[in-house]
């Protein structure tokens, strides 16, 4: 396939600033793009000084640079996949993924599990926010294949009763068959047990939604199934993050 991404090390320009010279950035294949709600807007002489405010905001992680006579314009991305334009003056990149995140094969997710049992799931949100991720959307069917099989590889590590991971979700009670994902989709079933569900959920709850290890409340007790939780405050085995980009990101083939 095609013109693949490439990178840019910063470490090929700043070779005595080791303290930033970690920071990768990659254009996607489609790179002339423009993002088109900022974080930030403002005119920089090089491409350079834009990649250098952008490692240097917590909170950015994209640019776009935009010439025009003279001047350059730098947009800053408040997410790896912002929403942005075409515009052949343009140049788009984004920044790797940090530690912990691992790519779901077959997409553009990367997602990180975390073994945390002191989480409700606004506080487990707010933790993958901080990573510029969200908490991981399980209707994708290799991203729930790759949460089912990463519990399965964690399984001797799950300490609490509870045997489940807060992901992405929401339902609003009464009405529990439809769910809400944070990309715009939803799931919409007319009976218990549909889709990932376990045979007896969705029963009851405040809405939220957990993957499970193991069902270990009635039988049949299935492994890798979705959940309503009681409450959306109850604490967990921990929670997944994920981090949909633009483009697979290039790794050594070691990796
Ligand atoms: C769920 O998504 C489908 C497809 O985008 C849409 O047609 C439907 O209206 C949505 N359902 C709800 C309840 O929003
Ligand atoms: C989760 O993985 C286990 C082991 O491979 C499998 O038996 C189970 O059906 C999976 N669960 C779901 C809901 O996909």
């Amino acid at each position: 396939m095609m013109k693949l991404l490439f990178c840019i090390s910063i470490s090929f320009f700043l070779t005595a600033m080791a303290a930033i010279n970690s920071g990768n950035f990659y254009a996607p294949t489609v790179a002339k793009m423009k993002i088109l709600s900022p974080i930030r807007e403002f005119p920089v002489l090089s491409g350079l000084q834009c990649t250098m405010a952008c490692l240097s905001e917590t909170t950015c992680y994209s640019y776009s640079i935009t010439k025009s006579a003279g001047l350059a314009t730098c947009r800053l991305g408040g997410a790896y996949d912002p929403t942005r334009i075409a515009d052949p003056d343009s140049e788009f990149f984004f920044t790797d993924v940090p530690p912990g995140y691992n790519l779901v094969p077959g997409t553009k997710s990367y997602v990180k599990i975390v073994l945390d049992t002191t989480k409700t799931s606004a506080q487990a949100k707010t933790e993958c926010e901080k990573d510029g991720a969200g908490l991981a959307i399980p209707n994708q069917e290799p991203v729930h294949n790759y949460l089912n099989k990463t519990m399965m590889e964690n399984a001797a590590k799950l300490t609490t009763t509870y045997y489940n991971f807060w992901v992405d979700g929401k339902a609003f009670p009464p009405n529990h068959f439809v769910w809400f994902f944070r990309d715009g989709t939803n799931v919409t079933i007319t009976a218990k047990g549909q889709g990932h569900f376990h045979p007896n959920e969705p029963d009851y709850g405040e809405g939220c939604l957990v993957v499970t290890y193991k069902f270990i409340w009635v039988a049949p007790y299935t492994y890798g199934n979705w959940v309503e939780p009681p409450t959306c405050t109850d604490l967990r085995s921990g929670y997944f993050c994920e981090i949909r980009v633009p483009d697979v990101i290039p790794r050594p083939s070691h990796q």
